[in-house]
């Protein structure tokens, strides 16, 4: 197990990126299947090879110093592939808290599960659990993984929330909603990446997309490495964020 410091400005500036990083970075992380496919293997090695892949980025994440990365684990969409690929991919989230918790509690960063764990199965219930419960004090990057997760679901959920609490319709605005979300503790999200040349967001974080960049990389998710990570926030880094306003 190792603890990883933070990258000094010298070293952000070596790398390019001294400036205002984005705080919060969701990653659609597409490209398993093909990656899989080109090498004349089944999906869940690809899946598999994702999960070496997230290992990285969430490292480079903590020593960047962000406030927190969500990723794109497991749509409520995806029940409807095959049932070997759905318990595959059932199996590494397991394997990987198994392995990965140690070193993640000890660089402080903190768990967080976007979605209904309700429907999945008991051992990948209970390593999520744990998870969350052993990191919920942990002050360092918030590691948020949406798992059952899909966008109009998370409306759907926050709005029955807010009709059961009566509240007289005038006193609903944007920002109950929004603290009403699963990412209601979260940062604005401020950057969305894509990979493996798809660009649309599948049912992901809608109403945080509001005023987010897009970056969108053909590279297959398995093969996203950190210095790809480093190129899409400094691609972020370019764009003039106006906000609705007008910027001189
Ligand atoms: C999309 O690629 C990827 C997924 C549906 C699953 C993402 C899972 C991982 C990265 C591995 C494990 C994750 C954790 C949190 C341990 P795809 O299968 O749709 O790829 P394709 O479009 O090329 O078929």
């Amino acid at each position: 197990m190792r603890i990883y410091d933070r990258y000094s400005d010298d070293k952000l500036e070596e790398l390019g990126l001294s400036g205002k990083l984005p705080k919060h970075v969701g990653i659609i992380m597409d490209g398993n299947g093909r990656w899989a496919k080109s090498r004349l293997m089944p999906r869940p090695v690809g899946h598999r090879a994702g999960m070496e892949a997230l290992h990285e980025i969430v490292r480079e994440a903590h020593c960047l110093g962000l406030e927190a990365l969500t990723v794109y684990a497991f749509s409520t969409e995806n029940w409807q592939r095959p049932v070997q690929e759905v318990n595959a991919l059932f199996g590494l989230l397991t394997e990987y808290f198994a392995k990965e918790i140690d070193e993640l509690d000890a660089n402080g960063v903190r768990i967080i599960a976007l979605g209904d764990l309700g429907p999945f199965p008991e051992k990948v219930k209970a390593c999520m659990t744990d998870a969350i419960e052993r990191t919920a004090s942990n002050k360092g990057l918030r590691f948020c993984i949406a798992i059952n997760y899909g966008s109009r679901a998370e409306i759907t959920r926050a709005v029955r929330l807010i009709a059961r609490s009566r509240i007289e319709p005038e006193m609903i605005n944007e920002d109950l909603i929004s603290r009403s979300l699963y990412t209601g503790e979260l940062p604005e999200l401020d950057l969305i990446i894509r990979t493996a040349g798809e660009q649309r967001l599948s049912n992901f974080l809608l109403w945080q997309a509001a005023y987010s960049e897009f970056v969108f990389t053909p590279v297959l998710w398995p093969d996203f490495t950190p210095e790809e990570f480093r190129k899409c926030l400094i691609e972020f880094m370019k764009r003039t964020r106006r906000f609705g306003k007008v910027v001189e």
